[in-house]
């Protein structure tokens, strides 16, 4: 019977064969990982997306062709067999979920020859990254990205699953689009039908999720890809997945009750761990005081310590200066680091500079309780024991202070105690410490656009009670916005919408937006918004951080089938790239390089 498979019909996965199914005839088909041979027999490793399972080539088994031919067999071939399953004669391999059987082949199909792979396709093969990518289909074969995008699948199965009890409809929303609100440059689309016009392709479904809630659909769901033309990093991708939520008739708690549920029982369901609830909320002042983050790493303490009144009247003009300049000064305490060498001490000086800190001051703190530090010449002894004491300095320990405006003082502490914790290697990827960040500001004012700018998105709601101040003092109005924080980064975030219409104007008002302004990018949402809206709110997670955290990986792209590196390229289909003249004439457009550009060329 001539089919593709050549007259086999695969029985099971490879790793679906167990010890129970000794004495039967199966059928398998896979890739050869590797072949031994072995005189009259020859071993294979076969390879599918379950794992690994051994073959055993016996040549009083097979026929003498089939034989011959398996000797043929190299890396990457992709075979069907017919065999029966035996208990290991050789030594039993504890390291495969089917190392104490194999498969004695009675029959060998060869489906495809194979080139030798440009690396090995291999747990853990120390490959660069351009060649993976590059090879991504090759890549995508290697055991803990098949591992990674199965896990993906289950989450979004599961996520899809539990919304829908809980009442959610999963609704579609347009890719081509109008620029939306979220705050990062828009990836365009030229139209031909409308020469000089441009779609925009979402950052995220936030309008369109809105207007929903204007339709009564009272529950939203969309598990789905958000464009952003951002720098990239570890946990940013161009084009990456929220599963994004909204819902009607709610406050800010019943947002968190839902999603606190479906986080604990996705991390139950798929990782065994056991999510404590209510996950811990703090306000983001509180955040930023304790830890100089939006989203603090809460699975180690190294908090930050205000010894702004302690300092206020010393001699190092440092500190005092940055007092007076409106700042402060704040210290943590890397405990049990005192000896810490001087070039080790200066590398983390140097790092606090990359985050804007003219310096970093320090006081080490030897074993005997002697004292080395860049500032004790400039104190009074009872102002050193004051702030020691202040920052529970023990002997042993290493204290670092940071003087400068808050913001600073905030982001450089905030970073120098994550670098702490990576060199002090203290974080443990498989404890997840989940934190509500709340009271986000509404506002954050931009000193390139001079004006406040929406520190979420414009359709925030203030706090009720700091709603008098959007017009005297915008910038100390708390939302009603949250982010989820985990292991100290930002898996989600949302807010309850403003749904009066007084709000909505005097939040434009205050982002410095004329009403006409408003109308011409957000008219549709506003016009919507006459008709009868319900109070409403929402969130969106990032897919592919949960994953990645849940997979406990470091990098967005090792949970992403085909992503994109830095410069937001892919290495494998070479996207972006040039297009025929005839494409660009059809859209009406003619390519002007800016200066930086020709440059580049
Ligand atoms: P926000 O802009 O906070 O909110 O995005 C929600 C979540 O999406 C993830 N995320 C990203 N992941 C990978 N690469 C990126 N470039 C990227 N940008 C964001 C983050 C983030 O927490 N419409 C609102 C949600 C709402 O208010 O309901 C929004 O998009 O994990
Ligand atoms: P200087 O007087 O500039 O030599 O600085 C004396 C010490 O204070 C050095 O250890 C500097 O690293 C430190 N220092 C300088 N600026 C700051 C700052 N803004 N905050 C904390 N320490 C600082």
């Amino acid at each position: 019977m001539a089919d593709s498979m050549k007259g086999m019909k695969r029985s099971h996965r490879c790793t679906e064969v167990s010890g129970q199914n000794i004495g039967e005839k199966v059928t398998l088909m896979g890739w050869v990982q590797k072949r031994r041979n072995l005189g009259g027999l020859i071993f294979i490793d076969l390879r599918d997306r379950s794992g690994i399972i051994q073959l055993v080539f016996d040549e009083n088994d097979v026929s003498k062709e089939g034989f011959e031919r398996a000797e043929t067999l190299r890396n990457e071939f992709v075979i069907a067999i017919e065999g029966l399953v035996q208990a290991r004669e050789g030594a039993i391999n504890s390291a495969l979920k089917t190392g104490d059987i194999e498969i004695r082949v009675t029959a060998l199909r060869i489906l495809s020859e194979a080139q030798t792979p440009p690396f090995p396709i291999e747990e853990g093969s120390n490959t660069r990254e351009e060649l993976r990518l590059k090879y991504r289909y090759l890549d995508l074969r290697k055991p803990h990205l098949q591992r990674n995008l199965k896990l993906r699948s289950d989450v979004t199965t599961y996520v899809r699953s539990f919304l829908t009890k809980e009442g959610f409809l999963e609704i579609e929303t347009p890719m081509l689009t109008k620029s939306t609100p979220e705050g990062a440059r828009d990836y365009l689309v030229p139209s031909r039908i409308h020469p000089g016009n441009f779609y925009a392709l979402p950052q995220s479904p936030q309008l369109f999720k809105q207007l929903l809630m204007c339709s009564g659909y009272d529950r939203y769901l969309q598990i789905t890809k958000c464009f952003r033309d951002e720098d990239l990093r570890a946990d940013r991708q161009p084009e990456f997945t929220q599963i994004d939520m909204e819902l009607s008739f709610v406050d800010v708690d019943d947002v968190i009750d839902v999603n606190e549920r479906l986080l604990a029982g996705l991390f139950k369901e798929i990782l065994r761990v056991d999510v404590p609830l209510p996950i811990p909320r703090m306000t983001w002042k509180e955040a930023m005081e304790r830890y100089g983050s939006d989203k603090p790493d809460i699975r180690f303490g190294m908090e930050i310590t205000n010894v702004s009144d302690l300092v206020a009247e010393c001699g190092f003009g440092v500190f005092t200066g940055a007092l007076a300049a409106g700042g402060s000064v704040r210290g943590i305490n890397a405990e049990g680091q005192g000896a810490m060498p001087r070039k080790k001490i200066d590398s983390f000086v140097a790092y606090a500079k990359d985050f804007g800190a003219k310096g970093l001051a320090y006081i080490a703190i030897g074993e005997d309780g002697a004292i080395k530090s860049s500032f004790a010449k400039f104190m009074a002894e009872d102002e050193m024991s004051a702030l020691i004491a202040r920052m529970n300095g023990k002997p042993g320990d290493l204290l670092f202070f940071a003087a400068d405006k808050d913001k600073v003082v905030f982001d450089v502490l905030g970073n120098l105690r994550l670098e702490l914790a990576r060199y002090l290697d203290i974080l443990d990827k498989s404890e997840y410490k989940f934190l509500w960040v709340t009271e986000f500001p509404l506002l954050e004012y931009s000193e390139e656009q001079d004006r406040y700018v929406a520190m979420h998105h414009p359709f925030t709601m203030p706090m009720e009670e700091d709603l008098p101040l959007l017009e005297t003092n915008p910038g100390a109005v708390r939302a009603k916005a949250y982010d989820i924080v985990l292991n100290g980064t930002e898996l989600g975030g949302g807010s309850v919408r403003i749904h009066q219409s007084d709000v909505q104007e005097r939040m434009f008002e205050a982002l410095g937006f004329s009403k006409e302004d408003a109308y011409e990018r957000f008219g549709f949402l506003l016009n919507a918004f006459k008709y009868g809206v319900p109070p409403h709110a929402g969130l969106a997670f990032g897919l592919d951080r949960l994953v990645m955290l849940m997979a406990k990986e470091d990098n967005i792209r090792e949970v992403i089938a085909f992503p994109k590196v830095k410069d937001a390229s892919c290495l494998m289909t070479d996207a972006p790239n040039v297009v025929d003249a005839k494409q660009l004439e059809e859209l009406s457009i003619g390519i002007v390089l800016n200066e930086e550009s020709a440059e580049q060329e």
